[in-house]
C-alpha cells in the first residue's frame, strides 16, 4: 500500500468516525427535544403537569401523533391575552408544532425567542403568531382543559373555548 493510499484510508476512517459521533449527538438531541414530560394518557386525553416547566423553558410532547409545544413565557416575552394559557400566574404558549404553511415542524430559537420553520423560512413569535414568511396564520392551539396545575390535552375546557372565541373574534 502506498503512503498516499494509507493516508486516504486514515482520512476516510477519521471522517467516518466524526460522522458516527455526529449521528449519535443528533439522535441524542432529538431524543432530548422529544422526551415527553411525565404525562398520563387515557382515552385520547394526555395530562401534563405544567408546574415543573420554568419560565423561559419549552417542552415538546406528543399528542395524537402531533408535536405539542408548551412554552412557559418569561418576563421578556410579550404577553398575548388572546392566546396565552394562564395557570398559577404563569403564561404558557400551548400550540400544535406543525407549520400552518405546509406542515413542517418549526424549531424554537432560544436566541431570538421565536419559532423558525426551516422549510420555507416561516417565523412565529413566542405566542405562536406568524410574523414572517409564507405561513398564513398562527400555530393552532390544541383543545385543552385546565385542572389545577395540569393541562389536559384533548378536552375542550372553558379556557380553551375562551381562547378560540378570542382568536376568531
Ligand atoms: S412549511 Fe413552514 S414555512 Fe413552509
Amino acid at each position: 500500500m502506498s503512503q498516499k493510499q494509507s493516508r486516504r484510508d486514515f482520512l476516510g476512517m477519521a471522517f467516518g468516525g466524526v460522522a458516527a459521533v455526529g449521528g449519535v449527538f443528533a439522535l441524542g438531541a432529538m431524543k432530548k427535544s422529544w422526551d415527553p414530560l411525565p404525562s398520563v394518557q387515557a382515552a385520547g386525553f394526555t395530562t401534563i403537569d405544567l408546574s415543573p416547566i420554568e419560565p423561559g423553558q419549552i417542552r415538546t410532547i406528543e399528542w395524537r401523533k402531533k408535536p405539542i409545544f408548551i412554552l412557559c413565557k418569561d418576563e421578556n416575552m410579550e404577553p398575548n391575552d388572546a392566546r396565552d394559557v394562564v395557570v398559577n400566574n404563569r403564561r404558557y404558549s400551548v400550540v400544535i408544532g406543525l407549520c400552518t404553511h405546509l406542515g413542517c415542524i418549526p424549531s424554537w430559537r432560544e436566541s431570538t425567542k421565536d419559532f423558525l420553520c426551516a422549510c420555507h423560512g416561516g417565523v412565529f413569535d413566542a405566542s405562536g403568531v406568524n410574523t414572517f414568511g409564507p405561513p398564513p396564520r398562527p400555530l393552532d392551539i390544541p383543545p385543552f382543559s385546565i385542572n389545577g396545575t395540569k393541562l389536559v390535552l384533548g378536552e375542550e375546557g372553558p379556557e380553551y373555548k375562551k381562547l378560540i372565541s378570542n382568536a376568531k373574534g
